[in-house]
């Protein structure tokens, strides 16, 4: 099935979705964008997107390319055209707009708003289960991470360097020797004490939707996260390690760098909170006893 791209307000097949060679998200990614997970054909968590995004486009002076409403319209009709019945993935990226090439903001012009969606296959939770390995680099980002930026070279530099690893995610250390985040995801630990360690969502991190549901649903069961920073040497001699994205979903680390983390398997703690993540990604109720009934084999 061909698939069809949302740009400027036209829907194109996927060959003819251009943006123009001066666009500001082109040539100085001026933009900020979003990832939404879709589950069921349903978006998953998507006003805390789109609230994210609103505070990303303030942050940067930008203005909405289109109301919130008529963007919620433009993702369900994105769906539709895509055939998008199960899980999948939205992409949606706006841009201060085109203008002739110079640094500083053009006035009066349009934000470009471009959307792609393609379909997923069902979540693979025995692999899920199976855990990932991180690398460490040094977090060279600029210093505002807490806006949604499309300005992700340092990203990129790090996620390469993951794969040339052989390692799943780079985990991205400040001055200091603590890690901020990952490269795409947020970074989490469970001390040798059974404290679960986040850093504190200042500028340094992205404060991840999922990072947000799984504090929410932690709390909700008598957990609650501390947030500080935490080392390397910390992260590597922790009891459980795991990382949290909208793609990724609770995904453990079992190992960084060359420390396995324990036994190198999913710890009790990681195990119950990707339960109940998957639960509120499949829109389960929650049962009596806190935990999301089991999804249902299709
Ligand atoms: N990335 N930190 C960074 C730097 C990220 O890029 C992301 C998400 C996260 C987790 O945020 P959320 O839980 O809202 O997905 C943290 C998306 C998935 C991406 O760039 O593809």
């Amino acid at each position: 099935m061909s698939r069809i791209a949302y740009v400027n307000g036209r829907y194109l097949p996927f060959g003819q979705a251009c943006v123009h060679v001066e666009d500001r998200g082109y040539q100085f990614a001026d933009g900020v964008y979003e990832v939404i997970a879709v589950q069921g054909g349903r978006t998953v968590d998507e006003d805390l997107h789109l609230d994210r995004l609103g505070y990303s486009l303030a942050e940067l002076s930008m203005s909405w390319p289109m109301s919130r409403g008529a963007l919620k319209v433009v993702l369900r009709e994105l769906l539709r055209r895509n055939r998008i019945a199960a899980r999948g993935i939205v992409y949606l990226q706006v841009t201060r707009g085109v203008a002739p090439r110079n640094h500083a903001f053009p006035v009066a012009v349009q934000p470009s708003l471009v959307l792609t969606a393609r379909p997923l296959p069902a979540i693979d939770e025995s692999a899920v289960r199976r855990g990932v390995t991180v690398v460490t680099v040094p977090d060279i980002r600029w210093k505002r991470a807490d806006i949604k930026s499309v300005s992700l070279l340092p990203n990129v530099l790090g996620k390469q360097a993951a794969v040339s690893a052989g390692a799943y995610e780079a985990w991205m250390v400040d001055e200091a020797g603590r890690i901020t985040e990952g490269t795409a995801s947020n970074a989490w630990i469970v001390t040798a004490g059974g404290e679960l360690l986040t850093r504190q969502a200042d500028h340094a991190i992205l404060n991840g939707i999922t990072r947000r549901m799984v504090w929410a649903i932690a709390a909700e069961h008598g957990i609650r996260p501390v947030e500080r920073p935490f080392t390397v040497a910390e992260a590597s001699a922790a009891a459980e390690a795991f990382l949290t994205s909208t793609t990724s979903l609770v995904r453990p680390v079992v190992r960084i760098d060359d420390a396995t983390i324990a036994d190198g398997r999913i710890g009790p703690l990681t195990e119950k909170l990707l339960r109940w993540y998957l639960g509120h990604m499949y829109g389960l109720p929650v049962s009596p006893t806190g935990d999301p009934m089991a999804p249902a084999t299709t």
